[in-house]
């Protein structure tokens, strides 16, 4: 159709003959084609103008007024603050501790309608990481120094480039920080900040001195849209039966699914029901709330889940499995951002399926 109109512009501007351009006029103005061209068109400019029309969640606050001459010194950074929690934790807490090795204050600027959000829902789960920074309501003014660091999602890059810095201001313009190194030895640091739940999580079985629970988290929404990593059911299940052969054996066991796809989660349990499965309908806040009280082994399905990483990095047992990222069709590998050693634990296990053609999961070796 876009070609069709083409044909007629082209015809209207370069033809010099008045009466052949009048009847090609008038014969196109008859044809329903010529009107359905042109509501197509209408319509095609609307929605770009729409796709293009700036997310009013986005649109920057007034830059914040700060004071100079304070006699301390601040470190801020650019935040992926429309992600979810996940990726908030991997910055808040990179940021921390950052902050310390360079001894400056942690500050938080709400920049838009997405750092507010960040703000609240990391303070509903962590207050105490959230206690540590300084809140300044407005945008990074341009007084304040700005400093390349940490440019690809995935990796670690050393804080000590940053030592040399004098000003007083610095505002990192890397996101994500999605690296343990950063906050290597904060674990018990970082669980004890999380909130008390008032969650009682009625539905879901508890570990005990006789109950061993495996948590599962499963992520495909999304993922599948943008070409991440999605484990299919047979990896899930050959997994489960991997870590039931590895992990201490208490009287009972129980499987709990987390996750954003109801319906994959439920036919899951389904079909390993006969080991007393589960599947959590509560927030993600309080799944890892949970995790850090009852999830004696976790398995991490979707390799590159930052929600699936924190339920394994929280979790009471602190024994982690994931699909190992290298033998996936995940898009994040081509962009060279992401190293393995930076963003898994060195005591996690990673797994693979034991060859092209045969789909039982073993473990994959460093
Ligand atoms: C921050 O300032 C904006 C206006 O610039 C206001 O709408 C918002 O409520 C303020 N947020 C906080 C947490 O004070
Ligand atoms: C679960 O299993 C029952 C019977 O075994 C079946 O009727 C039901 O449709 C199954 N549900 C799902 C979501 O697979
Ligand atoms: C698949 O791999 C597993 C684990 O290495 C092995 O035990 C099994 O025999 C293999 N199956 C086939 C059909 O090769």
């Amino acid at each position: 159709m876009a070609t069709r109109m083409l044909e007629i512009f082209r015809l209207t501007i370069k033809n010099e003959n008045g009466l052949f351009f009048a009847t090609y006029s008038k014969k196109a103005v008859k044809s329903p084609l010529f009107w359905m061209i042109l509501v197509y068109s209408i319509f095609t400019v609307f929605l770009i103008r729409a796709m293009h029309e700036e997310d009013p969640m986005e649109v920057p606050y007034p830059p914040a007024q700060i004071n100079f001459r304070t006699s301390r010194k601040y470190i801020s950074s650019n935040y992926a603050s429309s992600s979810r929690l996940g990726n908030h934790l991997f910055e808040l807490a990179s940021v921390l501790s950052i902050s310390r090795e360079l001894q400056r204050v942690p500050t938080f600027f709400i920049e838009n309608c997405y750092h507010e959000k960040m703000w609240e829902d990391s303070n509903t789960l962590i207050p105490g990481l959230m206690n540590h920074f300084l809140i300044i309501n407005g945008s990074v003014p341009s007084s304040v120094k700005r400093v390349k660091f940490h440019q690809k999602c995935c990796t670690f890059d050393d804080p000590s480039l940053l030592d040399n810095y004098e000003d007083e201001y610095l505002h990192l313009t890397g996101t994500h920080y999605q690296s343990w190194k950063y906050f290597s030895h904060m674990r018990n640091e970082l669980i004890g900040y999380l909130k008390t739940t008032e969650n009682t999580y009625m539905d879901l079985p508890k570990s005990g001195e006789n109950t061993f629970i495996t948590c599962v988290h499963v992520r495909r929404g999304d993922f599948l849209r943008v070409g991440f990593h999605v484990a299919d059911e047979n990896f899930i299940r050959s997994s489960l039966n991997l870590i039931s052969r590895q992990v201490a054996k208490r009287a009972n066991t129980a499987t709990v699914f987390f996750g954003d796809d109801y319906e994959f989660m439920d036919s899951l349990r389904n079909r390993t029901s006969k080991i007393n499965a589960f599947v959590s309908q509560n927030s993600p806040a309080d799944d890892l709330l949970y995790a850090k009280s009852n999830c004696d082994v976790v398995l991490i399905t979707a390799a590159h889940s930052t929600f699936g990483w924190w339920m394994g990095y929280f979790s009471k047992g602190n024994r982690v499995y994931y699909t190992d990222i290298q033998f996936t069709k995940d898009w994040i590998l081509e962009t060279g951002e992401f190293i393995s050693e930076d963003y898994y634990l060195p005591h996690w296990t990673p797994l693979k399926y034991a060859g092209s053609d045969n789909f039982t999961v073993i473990q994959s070796f460093k």
